[in-house]
């Protein structure tokens, strides 16, 4: 058991660099959605973050770093397209699969023998890197399955007690976690759409394979398909979809809506989140999951989230409200 925290906000690198040292945790800033981290290197502290987040050993975490220099003491080989995608999307929303060196606890990579490793676009929380003499190993900062949080005050509404402290880096400028890469021989794999767009990985290496995201895809043990979930059942569609619906339910299911830039005609404004009202797949990424946590909150029954276009990180945003509606 561990003992419950007087959980505390703050913005000082150092306490959250001082709790790291001594083994806790601390949730971290990024550019994607904030971390529970703690010391990569350090077995019982890795537990205590699989213990925090209720998480199953089968699921391995992200290590993360500062430099390409230093992801090399972890991995024992960086295949060349590996190293041209590093060059240029990190520090950034990429995280690449690479086999392991025995540094890495095989608890990190639930025994697979490749070690999933990024670099944060944030500067707190890459200046409280270069200060650490470890990685920090971290999965998004949310309970296991519900919805990955972009603000201190998402983790804290629900990790309150379980962690000392939460390091304020404001809202996620992106808002969706990482994209994932292997490499199968020469190939680029996709494993988990995300914060960087397939466009831009192909506009450097050529055409890449998006592989079927499901708990059978022994590459991502971890990406079950019902993930990033609200509690309210959410349903996923076009506006079709949507209106032919709404004749079907019971009078008096209120219905909250996402959507793109347009509101949906016949649904109240009040229960409406248009993430994005001038038509930026950026900005409604950034917005996804706190319209989300909001629905949930709210006193609507059902959530409907339309159908996002599918290019840039319009697809991210479609997989994440699939697998929330699964
Ligand atoms: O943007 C992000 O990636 C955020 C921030 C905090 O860096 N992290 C994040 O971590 O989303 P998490 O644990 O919520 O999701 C990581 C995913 C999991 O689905 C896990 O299964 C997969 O990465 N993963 C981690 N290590 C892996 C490995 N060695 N092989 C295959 N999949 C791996
Ligand atoms: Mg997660």
């Amino acid at each position: 058991m561990m003992p419950p925290f007087n959980t505390i906000i703050g913005k000082d690198k150092l306490i959250a660099k001082d709790f790291l040292e001594k083994g806790e945790l601390a949730a971290i800033p990024t550019e994607t959605v904030y971390g529970l981290a703690g010391n990569a290197l350090n077995e019982d502290t890795v537990l205590k973050i699989f213990t925090a987040k209720n998480r199953p050993h089968f699921d391995p975490l992200i290590v993360h770093t500062h430099s390409i220099e230093e992801i090399e003491k972890y991995v024992q080989a960086v295949p060349a397209k590996a190293l041209k995608l590093m060059e240029a999307f990190m520090p950034g929303p990429l995280t690449v699969l690479l086999p392991k060196k025995t540094n890495i606890p095989d608890l990190v990579t639930s025994g697979l023998d490749e070690v999933a490793i990024r670099i944060p676009q944030h500067p707190l929380t890459l200046e409280l890197l270069k200060s650490l003499p470890f990685p920090l190993a971290a999965p998004s900062a949310n309970p296991f399955g519900y919805i990955s949080p972009t603000t201190a005050q998402h983790v804290y509404d629900q990790l309150q007690g379980k962690i000392p402290y939460i390091l304020d880096g404001g809202p996620c400028h992106i808002g969706l976690e990482s994209t994932i890469i292997g490499f199968e021989k020469d190939n680029v794999v996709v494993y988990r759409l995300g914060g960087l767009p397939v466009e831009q990985i192909e506009n450097l290496v050529g055409p890449v394979v998006v592989a079927p995201q499901k708990s059978a895809n022994p590459h991502a043990p971890g990406m079950l398909p019902s993930h990033y979930a609200p509690k309210k059942k959410l349903i996923f569609g076009n506006t079709k979809a949507l209106q032919d619906d709404s004749t079907d339910w019971p009078g008096g299911n209120k219905k909250g809506i996402i959507a793109f830039d347009t509101p949906v005609e016949g649904v109240s404004a009040d229960n409406q989140v248009i993430l994005s009202p001038t038509g930026n797949l950026n900005e409604a990424a950034k917005n996804l999951f706190a319209a989300m946590r909001r629905l949930d909150a709210s006193d609507v029954d059902v959530i409907y989230a339309v159908e996002f276009p599918s290019t840039g990180l319009g697809r991210a945003i479609n997989d994440r409200l699939k697998r929330a509606s699964a």
